[in-house]
């Protein structure tokens, strides 16, 4: 095909750009499809089977891969290369899922995404968190209690930092709060006005393998680290993002809001999708009219 002959001269006959050249869907012209498929793909990470399954429905000439426990959809949506990630719950298979997807697909950027717990009495149940903050809130070093003295989590205001800048350190205590990626913010402000099932809001998610059900602990958490969600993968996907210097974005929905009653509605999943693959589009968009 002359076509691949004259991009493979040219050094841009990656696997990502041929599949792509066959691209069919959406009903996007050809006009800028060189300069698309010339982008790395966005990951999007979803835990569960309700907050990933929906988006790699909507892909393109879709194929999918699986290493150990973790899925990858690969394909396009309206054109762009997209990779649908389902990491499982917690902090682990997020992690693991975050180093094996940045190694075997090399990412423009990542955005980790789904259903998360409200710690912030003023956000309702739909409302969308954009963290402009991910962190730990997970690692403690807790105060020196003797046999018989008992344990009160409220106590541990000792927060252990697990990526201290001084590795040499075996006790490093402090907040470490991952900072979103600039440009996955404003492309998550821009999708904002197609999303009408609540507020989107900017704020600071926090992680742990923990689901929190006690008022006080929660309190403790907004107050101290400032948290507007709880989940279990956000800050260990920024972590490991941060590590390879990919660009990261969290982006958690309440399903559940126990601070002012909300109770748990499981179609917040899939409305988190639909806005997480809109921010994707206003995102890729951006980037490629950059590369012209
Ligand atoms: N606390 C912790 N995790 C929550 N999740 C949703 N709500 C909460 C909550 N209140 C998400 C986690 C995990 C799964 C249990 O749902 O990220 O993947």
């Amino acid at each position: 095909m002359l076509l691949k002959k004259i991009l493979c001269t040219l050094g841009i006959c990656s696997s990502m750009f041929l599949a792509a050249c066959n691209d069919s869907d959406s009903g996007k012209t050809n006009s800028n499809s060189t300069a698309q498929k010339s982008l790395q793909p966005i990951i999007i990470q979803g835990a569960l089977p309700v907050e990933s399954e929906q988006m790699a429905s909507k892909l393109s000439n879709s194929t999918v891969e699986t290493f150990g426990g973790w899925t990858f959809w690969k394909g396009t949506y309206q054109g762009y290369p997209v990779i649908i990630s389902k990491t499982r719950m917690g902090m682990s298979n997020s992690a693991a899922a975050t180093a094996i997807a940045i190694e075997r697909y090399k990412p423009i950027a990542i955005i980790n995404q789904g259903t998360s717990g409200g710690h912030d009495p003023d956000l309702n149940v739909y409302d969308i968190v954009l963290g402009r903050y991910t962190t730990n809130i997970g690692a403690f070093r807790t105060p020196k209690k003797a046999v018989g003295e008992g344990s009160n989590s409220l106590e541990w205001t000792e927060a252990f930092d697990v990526l201290p800048t001084d590795e040499s350190d075996p006790e490093p205590i402090a907040i470490r709060k991952f900072e979103a990626d600039k440009d996955l913010l404003l492309a998550a402000q821009r999708a904002k006005t197609n999303y009408s099932k609540g507020r989107v809001v900017e704020g600071t998610i926090g992680s742990a393998d923990v689901w929190n059900n006690e008022l006080d602990r929660i309190a403790f958490f907004h107050k101290n680290y400032g948290t507007s969600v709880e989940e279990m993968e956000a800050a260990s996907v920024a972590q490991i993002a941060s590590q390879y210097k990919v660009p990261f974005l969290g982006v958690r929905i309440l399903s559940n809001n126990i601070t002012n009653g909300g109770a748990y509605d499981p179609g917040t999943g899939e409305a988190c999708q639909h806005y997480v693959l809109d921010v994707v589009v206003e995102y890729m968009k951006a980037k490629q009219a950059a590369l012209k």
